[in-house]
């Protein structure tokens, strides 16, 4: 059956008005204004629409190359032309009512102009970088933090921020595994939904609801070798079975916006590929939003070897699907000529015009060009008390207590000496991670002012480096050594800097710098107790006097309030409660590694390990796997109990199990849900997350948790890109972590035919 283009357009439109305001669609007459806007454009205007440029505005350096930046004067020039349809990464009230006047009253038709941001985690207040809060395995989290970013975004002037960042990272080398939520699918599409109902609220025409912008559409996370902007060769399988579903999950929550990735996939760059950008997304998906490129990814194309020259580059992306074009100014330079030429359809472009349009009609923006654009909110909203609160709770349940030989918590009150030694003791400059270039570095709580805040009396607590972040310090490892000498117990701060994460930071080797190794060798081999604080935007491979420490602690980029929450973790005013988002492998030679991996013909299943699928020096596990994370109190499961142990084809069983606190004090608990598909037309992971469930619960209590699977929680993709569940037996697992677990078996029936 061929589905006339006309019908697609009129569906996809349709669409659109039913998914733009997730509430009620956009009024009969929105539509109609938006169609007698588009109606009245010249081709340059439409054009100018589809152009996203850096705010010179109001000026921030953001991470991206300095290109195409125009000034603000140039930039006046083009928005009064109504060559600009949105702006980037400026924040500020003043600039950007200056940026909207010349828009809305000086421009011929007065399209208000969006105005867009990386907000990642926080503009003002810094919450801990995504990969750390998906540590919590909490979307309530998520969804809180991000209402208190968008209240901070919009009062500064923005409308949209480009998050949640969605991809599932596979490769730990790649440095903006730090933005996403981990290695698994279901829990970034879980968190994504999350954050992305958080950012947008529940009107999107309230000043406080910021836009969201999933990304980076699809499968940046799977770069070969964790190389940054590597190409990406998988199957069609893998992309529409680990990379594709957490974009449905973000649509799903009412996501408007996407962002193209920069990678190409199986040959074909993103930005260009209209099987990915129209068909999948807009097809199977029924996204109904618009789509930007990346930064000057679509310029890009040429150096893929995609695009003859920018021209080409321009016409390719719009044909593939890309609507709004940033940074690169190919569109306004070259749709005009392209559309003349007839080398692209103005039908082509009207529809992306017209997408935008919706969106911009979508958040109020024609009745109120002035939205977010309030001096007054300006003052009031950022950086508040609350936030601040928030970010410390966050904090706390993102730190991921890796081990604990009986060292922590520290009890104050018996006045123990610390030394707390290490590059990032008393430091401010590393406590927000990457993509936090809004924020004031000298208002965040370094780990040694949130010790000092915590301790009766701060004379207990010295301070030494012991070494620089990537280099020694002349006498640092005698100084750090008498220190540990000196104290009671060891606070070893060591670990990344922000540099080292985040996008345009893949590394070959995951592992604590050599300088700072060997500091901790030296450290831990005065015998003297240490707690090991990592600082982090990745999985990390450790070893030595690192991993041989009594205690470790995961505290990844934790943000604004990054001191206060790990002493309130070491001292026990929260318990740690986080479970690890990425698998800590034994060696870096093992990425890509992820938990939910396949059998293979040969896998380890006991001791014996010749001729077996493991590297020669070491096993293929994880040194702390997946969903791993312990508690200061005594976590128990026991009473699994399967409604059925066998699972109709359209029915559902029940899954129970019991979880009790045996330790002394209250404390979380992460209980999670895992499959194997034992049997299959292609091969399936050893494991993969279906449910997970935060429980909380005081000394001596127990609850049981509940759980329902059905047949779609068996899908995968077969044969033909195929969704299906196959008959058969299936494992199931009720843990703490992806490694261990109550063990039960399900058998799923094939559909029973109806009788006659
Ligand atoms: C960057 C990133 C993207 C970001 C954009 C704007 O290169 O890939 O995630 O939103 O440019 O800063």
């Amino acid at each position: 059956m061929t589905i006339d283009r006309r019908d697609l357009l009129l569906g996809a439109l349709a669409g659109s008005l039913a998914l733009i305001r997730p509430r009620r669609a956009l009024a009969a007459d929105e539509v109609a204004r938006v169609d007698a806007l588009i109606a009245r454009m010249t081709i340059e205007e439409k054009a100018g629409q589809m152009t996203c440029l850096a705010d010179s505005f109001r000026p921030f350096n953001p991470p991206n190359p300095q290109v195409g930046i125009q000034d603000e004067k140039r930039l006046s020039d083009e928005v009064r032309r109504g060559r600009v349809g949105c702006l980037f990464n400026g924040i500020g009230v003043a600039g950007a009512r200056r940026a909207q006047e010349m828009a809305v009253k000086d421009s011929r038709l007065g399209i208000p102009l969006l105005f867009a941001g990386d907000i990642i985690h926080g503009l003002k207040t810094v919450f801990p970088v995504p990969l750390a809060e998906a540590a919590s395995f909490d979307p309530d989290l998520c969804q809180r933090t991000a209402r208190a970013m968008a209240v901070e975004a919009t009062a500064a002037g923005l409308h949209l921020t480009f998050a949640p960042m969605v991809d599932v990272a596979r490769d730990q080398r790649w440095g903006r595994v730090v933005e996403g939520a981990g290695e698994d699918a279901t829990l970034t599409g879980i968190l994504s939904a999350a954050r992305i109902r958080g950012f947008q609220g529940r009107d999107l025409r309230r000043d406080d609801s910021l836009l969201a912008c999933p990304k980076h559409f699809a499968a940046y996370g799977a770069v070969a070798a964790g190389l940054e902007y590597g190409n990406v060769d998988i199957s069609e399988e893998t992309l529409r079975e680990t990379h594709l579903p957490p974009f449905g999950k973000a649509f799903a929550a009412g996501a408007l916006t996407t962002m193209a990735a920069f990678n190409e996939i199986n040959g074909v760059p993103a930005t260009a590929d209209s099987e990915l950008l129209t068909d999948i997304l807009r097809g199977e998906m029924q996204f109904r939003g618009f789509v930007f490129s990346d930064y000057t990814a679509d310029e890009e194309l040429v150096a893929h070897g995609f695009a003859e020259d920018a021209r080409d580059a321009a016409r390719l992306a719009i044909l593939a699907g890309v609507d709004m074009s940033m940074q690169s100014g190919l569109y306004i330079r070259y749709l005009p000529e392209l559309v003349k030429s007839g080398a692209v359809p103005m039908g082509t472009v009207d529809v992306a015009v017209r997408r935008i349009l919706y969106v911009k009609a979508a958040i109020g923006l024609f009745d109120n060009p002035w939205r977010s654009l309030s001096e007054e909110v300006e003052k009031t909203r950022i950086f508040t008390a609350s936030h601040r609160a928030l970010a410390r709770d966050a904090a706390t349940r993102s730190v991921v207590l890796l081990k604990n030989d009986d060292l922590l918590p520290i009890d104050p009150a018996r006045r123990q000496k610390i030394a707390l030694i290490g590059p990032f003791g008393e430091d401010r400059d590393n406590l927000y991670g990457p993509w936090a270039f809004y924020a004031d570095p000298g208002k965040g709580v370094d780990i040694a002012a949130g010790l000092r805040a915590a301790l009766p009396d701060p004379a207990l607590l010295t301070v030494t480096p012991g070494s620089a972040i990537a280099a020694p310090i002349d006498g640092g490892i005698a100084a750090a050594v008498a220190a540990a000498q000196a104290a009671d117990l060891v606070l070893l701060a060591i670990g990344e800097s922000q540099a080292m994460s985040g996008e345009a930071q893949s590394r070959t080797v995951i592992e604590i710098p050599p300088a700072q190794q060997t500091l901790a060798d030296a450290v831990v081999a005065t015998g003297k107790p240490v707690a090991i604080l990592l600082r982090h935007g990745r999985a990390l491979a450790l070893h030595g006097g690192v991993a041989d420490a009594q205690a470790i602690l995961a505290t990844w980029f934790l943000g604004s309030e990054a001191g206060h929450a790990i002493a309130d973790i070491l001292f026990g005013k929260a318990d740690p409660s986080a479970k690890l988002p990425v698998s800590f492998p034994w060696e870096s030679g093992q990425e890509p590694f992820f938990y939910d991996r396949k059998s293979t013909g040969r896998p380890v299943v006991d001791d014996r390990t010749e001729y077996k699928a493991r590297y020669a020096t070491t096993d293929n596990s994880a040194r702390f796997p997946f969903g791993h994370g312990l508690s200061y109190t005594d976590f128990a499961l026991d009473q699994l109990k399967l409604s059925d142990t066998a699972l109709r084809w359209d029915a559902a069983i029940e899954v129970t199990a019991r979880v009790t606190n045996r330790g002394k004090r209250k404390g979380s608990e992460v209980v999670q849900l895992y499959i194997r598909d034992r049997v299959a037309s292609r091969t399936r992971p050893i494991r993969e997350l279906k449910r997970m469930e935060r429980v909380t619960l005081a000394p001596g209590e127990s609850r049981t948790v509940r759980f329902s699977l059905s047949r779609g929680d068996l899908e995968f993709v077969g044969a033909r890109n195929q969704r299906i569940a196959e008959p058969g037996a299936f494992d199931l697992w009720v843990g703490q972590s992806s490694v261990e677990g109550l063990h039960a078996q399900f058998t799923l029936y094939a559909q029973v035919k109806a009788a006659g």
